[in-house]
């Protein structure tokens, strides 16, 4: 799935260390200059700033006072925390988290205003603080209405279903806005497998329930996915078929019980009534 490695500028920062992980990295980032000749960065996990070597991370370290990322607590449920962070309150944050993401994105430049954008930082909490997991980015205002900028599990994170708690809670902060939603594009070959999940899964469950009869609009509604992902979600499992010129859903249960199984685990689930939260102005 990395196929794009070899076609991108060449990698320059080939490690990081965040946390109690040392890290290989992906892709190449645009850190400034004087941080190209590294093999290695260090990072503070709280505020991300990001030194050359451990000494300094050592001494940085004594006097961050930072345990979480900068910003409003907005979801809590058992160790896991969502916060929002602006990026014009914490634009240094902000950029940070930006050059750390590219490390593990491939066609997404970075080089626009963090000012625009509300970042989503997932983390696991104990006794030492908030360690982040992952995060997406929205932006404040989408005339294309994107709910989700740029997605990112870190790499020790993958696989554990947080991918698709994060694509999950974007969708729940659709539903609070009265909105539909869906991905920036393009989609990497992981992002695409990871929303073709999760679309397929929210999908399947709401047919199963209304035994099929329900039109791409309703669902719409219900889950604040656009039509467009509904319609092509629908139509790769072959539960779409085209009449005088419309698109009808025709699901049957059996074949419904055969994709939801297929469709595999659920992963963590969004605990709507933990989500505290009123969209931005
Ligand atoms: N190989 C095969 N399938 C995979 C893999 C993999 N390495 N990783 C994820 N998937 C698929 C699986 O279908 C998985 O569901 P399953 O475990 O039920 O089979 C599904 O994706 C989601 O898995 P999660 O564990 O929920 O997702 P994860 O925490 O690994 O995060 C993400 C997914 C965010 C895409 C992660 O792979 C990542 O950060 N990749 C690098 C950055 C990236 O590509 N981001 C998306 C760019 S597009 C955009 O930003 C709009
Ligand atoms: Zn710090």
């Amino acid at each position: 799935l990395r196929e794009h490695e070899e076609f991108t500028k060449v990698k320059n920062i080939a490690k990081i260390e965040l946390g109690r992980y040392e890290i290989d990295t992906w892709y190449f980032s645009p850190f400034p200059p004087e941080y190209n000749d590294c093999p290695k960065l260090f990072f503070c996990e709280f505020c991300l700033n990001f030194v050359k070597r451990k000494e300094q991370l050592q001494r940085h370290m004594k006097k961050c006072d930072l345990k979480h990322p900068p910003g409003d607590e907005i979801y809590r449920s058992g160790t896991l925390s969502m916060f929002e962070v602006d990026g014009k309150k914490n634009k240094v944050y902000g950029q940070n988290l930006c050059y750390l993401a590219k490390l593990f994105l491939d066609h997404k430049t970075l080089y626009y205003d963090v000012d625009l954008f509300l970042f989503y930082v997932l983390c696991e909490c104990d006794d030492r603080g908030c360690h982040m997991v992952g995060y997406f980015s929205k932006e404040k205002h989408s005339e294309e209405s994107y709910n989700l900028a740029c997605i990112l599990t870190l790499p020790p994170y993958q696989r554990k279903g947080y991918g698709k708690f994060l694509i999950a809670f974007s969708y729940e902060l659709s539903k609070k806005e009265g909105k539909v939603g869906t991905p920036e594009r393009p989609l990497s070959d992981l992002g695409l497998l990871s929303y073709r999940g999760y679309w397929t899964r929210v999908l399947l469950e709401i047919l199963k329930k209304h035994k099929g009869n329900i039109s791409i609009k309703e669902l719409s509604d219900m889950t604040a996915i656009k039509a467009d992902d509904i319609l092509s979600t629908l139509q790769s499992l072959d539960l779409i078929q085209y009449r005088k010129g419309q698109h009808v859903i025709c699901a049957d249960p059996k074949v419904l019980d055969r994709h939801l199984k297929a469709a595999g685990r659920g992963g963590l689930d969004v605990d709507v009534s933990k989500l505290i939260w009123t969209p931005y102005k």
